[in-house]
């Protein structure tokens, strides 16, 4: 990662004045996976990986933006009409500022030089930290006020509209909320959070499975798309029903007969794991891990049976870390189709935990994981140098 310094000192090289410094985190969730699409509840932490970006205004209208690891160089017009997406990283920058413009906030111009420590593509929310970095350096240099939760929105609603991809709230929601050494149990249909602290006993563990299947965003899309059948084919016999937030395990049970297979397994998946949030954030309160764990071994089977997305290599890694001392649970993080796993360990066993991860799936699949303890850290935020 950049250091503050190395930061400020690479803008000024490009760009040849002094920058603002931002910064915004990745993320990953505990337990409640694609339940906030469908108003659910989802348990969050934000990472200490992060976008951070320094930025400038200009006094024109035309936004610069310089990826360091990519190193690319990319102009885009603010007041040019109807800007086509360019299917690549800079639609995440563009189509912030797209939303943030039709939300009616006035921008300037600004150079921003951006340099990101989230794995890519590893379902720790690389596309979310870089909108929301991108997102709050616009306002702060256009002297605009910041609402954290509207900010949130705009970035989902860019990446909804403008690169195309269907996702919920959490991504956004967290890089803009998140609380240091907290997790937050998100209520996705009123936005309420409560802060969860993570219990001292007990240490987040994050594992990379190194894989990420190309199909996931059209995958991604495909399991929205059942929810809402679900909620289509339920409605008749519900009432009025909005999502499946509205529908317990009981009621589904119950008229399974109106649903196929796919869609019953759907939705069954939806439905016990908002159950499973529930649970999860008063045990974790209570300081009972060994049942918040149990959850998120559920989450993970639900995710992997019913859900199906899940892939063998990070089903491998959740049955490793199943079977090892000083475990409470294990499950996949994030989209799916690849990406991490998220473990709850006793603290003391965590270094042991880790090492014995990366030897045994190496042994299994040939991959070398990225392996790391997480500390939850605070949302969206200016940087000091
Ligand atoms: C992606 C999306 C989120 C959420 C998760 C699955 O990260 O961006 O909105 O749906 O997948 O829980």
């Amino acid at each position: 990662m950049f250091t503050i310094e190395e930061l400020e000192a690479g803008f000024k090289a490009r760009f040849g004045r002094q920058p603002q410094l931002f910064r915004a985190p990745g993320r990953v969730n505990l337990i409640g996976e694609h339940t906030d699409y469908n108003d659910g509840f989802i348990m969050p932490a934000a990472l200490e990986y992060e976008t951070r970006a320094a930025a400038a205004a200009r006094a024109d209208r035309i936004l610069r933006v310089h990826s360091v690891s990519r190193n690319e160089t990319v102009e885009f017009d603010l007041d040019s009409p109807n800007p086509a997406p360019r299917k690549d990283w800079t639609d995440y920058v563009f189509g912030v500022a797209v939303m943030l413009e039709r939300a009616g906030k006035r921008l300037t111009g600004a150079d921003i030089l951006i340099v990101s420590s989230v794995p890519l593509g590893s379902g720790l929310s690389s596309s979310a930290a870089l909108e929301v970095s991108i997102g709050y350096s616009l306002l702060a240099l256009a002297g605009l006020p910041i609402d954290r939760v509207e900010l949130a929105k705009l970035c989902q609603k860019a990446e909804n509209e403008y690169v195309g991809m269907r996702c919920g709230i959490m991504d956004q929601f967290i890089s803009c909320n998140g609380e240091h050494d907290h997790a937050l149990m998100i209520d996705c249909r009123s936005l309420e959070k409560r802060s969860v602290p993570i219990d001292p006993r007990a240490v987040v563990v994050v594992a990379n499975s190194m894989v990420h299947h190309e199909l996931a965003s059209g995958e991604y899309n495909k399991r929205r798309a059942s929810c809402e059948e679900g909620v289509r084919l339920l409605r008749p016999v519900l009432g009025d029903i909005k999502a499946l937030r509205d529908v317990s395990p009981d009621q589904l049970e119950q008229h399974k007969a109106l649903l196929d297979d796919v869609t019953y397994r759907r939705c069954r998946h939806i439905v016990t794991e908002n159950d499973r949030v529930v649970e999860a954030a008063a045990a974790l309160e209570a300081g009972d891990l060994a049942r918040c764990g149990a959850l998120m071994n559920a989450s993970h089977v639900s995710m992997r049976d019913d859900y199906e997305i899940t892939c063998d290599e990070v089903d491998k890694l959740a049955e490793i870390a199943w079977k090892l001392p000083g475990v409470f649970g294990s499950r996949m993080t994030g989209g799916g189709f690849g990406g991490c796993t998220v473990s709850l360990v006793e603290a003391g066993a965590a270094e042991a935990f880790m090492a014995a991860v990366k030897v045994a799936y190496k042994e299994a699949t040939g991959l070398d994981t990225v392996i790391f303890a997480c500390s939850p850290r605070e949302g969206v935020s200016a940087l000091s140098a």
